[in-house]
């Protein structure tokens, strides 16, 4: 069922569990993340970027928002388990009007990088525009460390929890990423990954709305392992421990944001694949184990955040 990120993450912040959300940029990644979810009989939200709505698009990013739509409910339609398709980090009205016309179940608008005053006012505006429009809408307070994209901040400013308090009231936004530490991509820490617990602990009481954990990837050294035994060059990767990620649950986040999680999975399949085969060239056939990883992470994910078996 293509269903309303609302009704997922509403429940979730109930029961106190959390949904993966998955970035994609292709048909590929999206196959083997429903397949996963629905052996895993869990809810699952499906993300993309503005990069990838202007690379679906090739440039049009009406087009984009418009095929990520149709791939996604074609899927959501014929099984049996809730789907929802958000806009991550919206940054611009042009993606975030594609995103909402295009029927996405929800949006971000992430204004994180303005002053609190400012990106109140320009949340304030977004959350108005998309409910009229039935959609609910994500926004970020503090900033992440990190560059990934367009997604940049000098420094680690992470949220105040009164000011989230302020923000939910004025705003109306109905999920909130606070910045606790994460960053975006595959070298996050340089030592013992270091999250601020009761930072998000004080931001879920005060707030008392789903919250999101961006820059959650968890970097798993078997595939970091594997894609460099096949010269990829990855030193110095490191992510959220799924311990910690489990931590965070327990404190109140209720959407889990992954990214690079896949895009190692995958690249270690397909470099393993390409130097093991070197007379391949059918996609259908190079592309499958990085696919089959991609899948192995959807449903590990699944598992530990608590969203199996929740569906
Ligand atoms: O948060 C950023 C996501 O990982 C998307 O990255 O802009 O490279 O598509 P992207
Ligand atoms: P990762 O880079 O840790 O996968 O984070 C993804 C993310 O936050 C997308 O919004
Ligand atoms: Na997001
Ligand atoms: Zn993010």
């Amino acid at each position: 069922m293509y269903v309303s990120t609302k009704e997922i993450l509403n429940k979730a912040s109930k029961e106190f569990y959390a949904v993966p959300a998955f970035n994609i940029n292709n048909l590929e990644f999206l196959m083997k993340i429903i397949e996963g979810a629905v052996e895993k009989n869990a809810p699952v939200i499906i993300e993309t970027s503005e990069g990838a709505i202007k690379y679906a698009g090739n440039g049009d990013i009406y087009r984009g928002a418009r095929l990520f739509v149709k791939m996604v409910r074609e899927f959501a339609e014929t099984v049996n388990i809730p789907i929802a398709l958000h806009l991550d980090h919206g940054k611009h009205m042009e993606f975030i009007a594609a995103a909402i016309r295009a029927g996405y179940s929800s949006v971000m608008i992430d204004a994180s990088h303005e002053p609190f005053k400012e990106n109140l006012k320009i949340t304030k505006e977004v959350v108005k525009w998309a409910h009229a429009s039935g959609i609910s809408v994500e926004a970020e307070l503090g900033q992440l460390a990190g560059i990934e994209d367009n997604v940049s901040a000098e420094k680690n400013v992470l949220i105040d929890p009164e000011e989230a308090k302020i923000f939910v009231e004025e705003t109306g936004v109905d999920f909130l990423a606070p910045a606790i530490g994460t960053s975006h991509g595959a070298f996050k820490f340089k030592g013992e990954a270091k999250l601020d617990f009761e930072r998000l602990k004080r931001v879920k009481e005060l707030t008392g709305i789903p919250l999101v954990l961006h820059g959650a990837s968890s970097v798993p050294e078997k595939y970091v392992k594997l894609a460099e035994e096949f010269e990829a060059n990855l030193g110095g990767a490191k992510g959220v421990p799924a311990e910690e990620i489990k931590k965070c649950v327990k404190l109140g986040i209720n959407k889990v944001n992954t990214d690079t999680d896949l895009r190692i999975a995958f690249v270690a399949g397909l470099r393993k694949h390409l130097k093991e085969n070197p007379k391949e060239f059918d996609p259908r056939k190079y592309f499958k184990e990085g696919m089959n990883f991609v899948k192995e992470v959807v449903m590990d994910r699944l598992e530990f955040l608590g969203a199996a078996g929740k569906a």
